[in-house]
């Protein structure tokens, strides 16, 4: 394992070394945890105060809000919130509750707005957040319009993402959140060219890090996944960075078994691997041998600590930038998302929901994450150190 960004070359080489040697990168020790972790309310609560009210986390794709007006909603652990595109090309992020009494200043879960308007009483507000209408304001009195504009929350587009902490008030900062590698890396994939081309989002009765440990483990993929994934990546054989806080994980696909007797020298072995990211606090991002990305993003529940939503967006080269048809590309990436919608609902999500009702034994007894689950280490690591 290293601490400093490697190249690619270097890092596909290493994954040939641990292929022929039945190896895979490791931690020096094994790691206990309790099942409590995953069921507690208390450390639930810890986490969106200590996590989710501190550190950003990604929340959308620039691509889902491409024009001024443009809104997504979505429930964050401590509020439902509201982002929008600004005519200045910026970002806002708001708490989506009327400061009247409190009605959901918009229902929908994405669309385009000039005037964000409250079903209740029909107070409105503009696309900053500013109140603007006070219906039958002659009889409702007195009220400073400025005081009570929809309240805003630390927002920040960066790399192709929009960046959310959620609590008002709290600073922001996603360059430094990332640190230097990181944010180079990320920079490196211009991944504000691509589209978000699918997104959707998963209620699911588990809890947010058995969902996002899930999605860092190289070590299940021959046994949870036979038919598909299996056929296709190597299990147990990952290269990793450890950035501190963020890591990086280098996959080899079983094609890449070719270049274990013969020598590759110089050849770009790029497509035989698959290079994933953890972002912490919630987030894998997975760049595919063609250079599209998968990113998967994990939230708690706002008060059942058995309970999250994982969200899955599906980022591509646009139609111009692909050489293909429309048509073609259009059917390219649909088959590519019914695929890995087929893998959620058959494979991940039924063992994920077992785990939870397992877990929540009253004596499941101590665990365990082993050396060689590098990716699973850094995770909780640095989770307790948020938390604790
Ligand atoms: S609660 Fe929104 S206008 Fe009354
Ligand atoms: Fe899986």
């Amino acid at each position: 394992m290293t601490t400093i960004a490697t190249s690619r070359q270097e890092r596909i080489r290493r994954t040939l070394d641990h292929l022929r040697a039945g190896t895979t990168d490791e931690f020096d020790e094994v790691v206990t945890f309790q099942p409590e972790e995953f069921t507690d309310p208390g450390i639930a609560a810890r986490e969106r105060e200590q996590v989710f009210g501190r550190v950003p986390s990604i929340v959308a794709h620039s691509g889902e809000l491409p024009r001024p007006k443009d809104f997504v909603t979505l429930r964050m652990p401590r509020n439902q919130v509201l982002v929008v595109r600004q005519d200045d090309g910026g970002v806002k992020a708001f708490v989506n509750a009327c400061r009247h009494r409190g009605g959901l200043v918009e229902e929908r879960e994405k669309g385009s707005c000039r005037l964000f308007s409250c079903g209740y009483h029909r107070w409105s507000y503009d696309i900053d957040g500013k109140l603007r209408t006070i219906t039958h304001d002659s009889t409702f009195g007195e009220v400073d319009r400025d005081a009570y504009g929809l309240v805003e929350l630390p927002c920040e587009e960066r790399h192709g993402f929009i960046w959310l902490v959620d609590k008002a008030g709290a600073p922001i900062d996603v360059a430094s959140w990332l640190g230097p590698e990181v944010d180079e890396i990320l920079a490196g994939y211009h991944l504000e060219r691509l589209l978000a081309y699918r997104c959707e989002g998963f209620d699911e009765p588990a809890n947010w890090k058995i969902m996002q440990d899930a999605f860092l483990d190289g070590y299940h993929i021959q046994y949870a996944h036979p038919n598909t994934a299996g056929k296709h990546v190597h299990t147990n054989v990952q290269v990793v960075e450890d950035f501190g806080r963020h890591a990086r994980m280098c996959s080899p696909r079983k094609k890449i078994d070719r270049w274990l007797d013969e020598d590759p020298g110089d050849r770009d072995l790029g497509r035989y691997v698959i290079d994933g990211h953890f972002l912490l606090p919630n987030s894998t991002l997975l760049r595919q041998p063609d250079d599209h990305f998968e990113l998967l993003t994990f939230r708690p529940h706002p008060t059942d600590p058995g309970r999250c939503r994982m969200e899955m967006r599906l980022l591509v080269p646009p139609v111009e930038k692909s050489g293909l048809t429309p048509e073609r590309w259009a059917a390219t990436w649909d088959k590519n998302w019914e695929i890995l919608l087929a893998v959620l609902h058959q494979e991940d999500f039924p063992l994920l929901r077992g785990s939870q009702r397992a877990l929540a034994s009253a004596d499941a007894g101590g665990m365990v994450l082993g050396r060689n689950e590098v990716v699973n280490q850094i995770f909780h690591r640095e989770l307790n150190k948020l938390v604790s």
